[in-house]
């Protein structure tokens, strides 16, 4: 996806840094993190160096390093973000001083540049600051925030740094990745289903929501207006124009063919029950004999049979395999019997992946032949590969 070089100054919302760090490695680029001296004091090198799996540029003559690392990672970078940017690192830019390794590299590049500046609010309302800060804007500098609050400082006021996710939003947005979806409206849905036998009984199974809830965010950082039909799960509702929470198979078919017109894209990555109780009994059932008990089940309706059934023109159909061997041939048959555009196939029999894992391993079968297999993963990086194929399918 790209270089980001992330360079942190010695602010209190450096901690904050850490999980902007993981938020970009996740999105899928390849994050680069200089620290200056003072940020140092505040968070470790260390944990930077295991987020972003990237060695950590602390000085300008590191041994080992070479004497020109400043250009070459001015070089690298699709984008440098300055997240907390102090009023000294400001002042320093505005004025073009280059006295430790991230005022020379700010120098050398030619990426754009986002700065997140966060301080106590005199220093931000300081006129030196402030002049900095039009200095910057005026040669093209992206400024975000600060953000208004109580300070760490004890202050009220503008002087926060903005959270961890717009940051990742407004990247998105100057590399030109947050639009490739602007305009379109997509459908997902997410987690398990449940059939209930009884009042305090389900069937069910073992999804999380984790991997719908992934390619709902990621569509909304691409810009798309994202409906997620969610079962239910105890994961944090996403930034997502409409989310419609259901219980039972029933109602997600129901939710989902309510709301599919109009939609560019339906991903349905729900591990929907298969199979229903014929009846639901209205009391408890007792414990009863020795005899146990006989389910009566019935099938659910296919809500991908239905969406292809009511195909719109245009409209891209997603449908994933949950597989427990024999990964490749089950799931080719899979996508000729659903007729989706594309399958996400994934193994879910793993212990490293699949069901409630943050991580998933998949293979992308197209309709038309064609296949990508791709590694193991975090759910929301797999999620932007399922996206860039759908992209590729809209397009051609
Ligand atoms: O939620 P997580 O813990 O993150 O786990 C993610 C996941 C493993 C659940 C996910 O990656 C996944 O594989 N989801 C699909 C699970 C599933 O139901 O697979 P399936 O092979 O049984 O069904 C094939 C497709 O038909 C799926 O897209 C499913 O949504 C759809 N289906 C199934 C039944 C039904 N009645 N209607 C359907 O449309």
């Amino acid at each position: 996806m790209g270089c980001i070089v992330l360079g942190i100054t010695g602010g209190i919302a450096a901690y904050k840094a850490v999980d902007v760090a993981r938020q970009l490695t996740v999105q899928g680029f390849s994050v680069k993190v200089i620290m200056t001296e003072s940020a140092t004091h505040l968070v470790g090198a260390d944990t930077f160096r295991a987020i972003t799996a990237n060695p950590v540029a602390l000085r300008l003559f590191e041994e080992g390093r070479g004497s020109i690392q400043h250009i070459s990672l001015a070089r690298e970078a699709d984008l440098v973000i300055i997240a907390p940017a102090t009023a000294n690192i400001l002042a320093k830019m505005a004025n073009g001083i280059a006295d430790d390794l991230l005022s020379t590299t700010l120098l050398a590049v030619r990426s754009p540049v986002m700065v997140v500046p966060a301080m106590n609010t005199y220093m931000y309302e300081h006129p030196a600051t402030q002049a900095n800060l039009r200095k910057l804007d005026e040669r093209g500098v992206h400024i975000l925030g600060p953000a208004g609050g109580s300070l760490a400082c004890g202050e009220e006021g503008r002087g926060r740094m903005v959270e961890p996710s717009e940051i990742v939003e407004a990247a998105l947005e100057i590399l030109g990745l947050s639009s490739a979806l602007a305009g379109k409206k997509v459908l997902v849905t997410a987690a398990g289903t449940r059939e209930y036998i009884d009042p305090v009984r389900y069937i069910s199974n073992r999804s999380s929501g984790k991997m719908g809830y992934a390619l709902a965010e990621v569509a909304h950082l691409m810009g798309a207006d994202v409906i997620l039909v969610s079962g239910p799960t105890y994961l944090k509702a996403p930034q997502v124009r409409e989310l419609v929470r259901v219980t039972t198979a029933a109602e997600m078919r129901d939710a989902v063919m309510d709301r599919v017109s109009g939609c560019a894209a339906v991903v349905m990555a729900a591990a929907v029950a298969d199979f229903t109780p014929r009846e639901m009994s209205e009391q408890k059932v007792k414990k009863g004999g020795k005899d146990g008990l006989t389910l009566d089940l019935e099938p659910t309706e296919d809500i991908l049979e239905e969406l292809e059934k009511s195909s719109e023109k245009g409209r891209i159909t997603v449908g994933f395999a949950a597989e427990t061997g024999d990964l490749r041939v089950k799931a080719r048959a899979k996508l000729e019997e659903k007729k989706v555009d594309l399958l996400v196939a994934n193994d879910v029999s793993r212990e490293d992946s699949g069901f409630d894992s943050d991580y998933n391993r998949a293979i992308l079968l197209f309709k038309d032949g064609r296949e990508k297999e791709l590694d193991l993963m975090p759910k929301r990086e797999l999620a932007r590969h399922v996206w860039d194929a759908v992209l590729g399918l809209m397009d051609s």
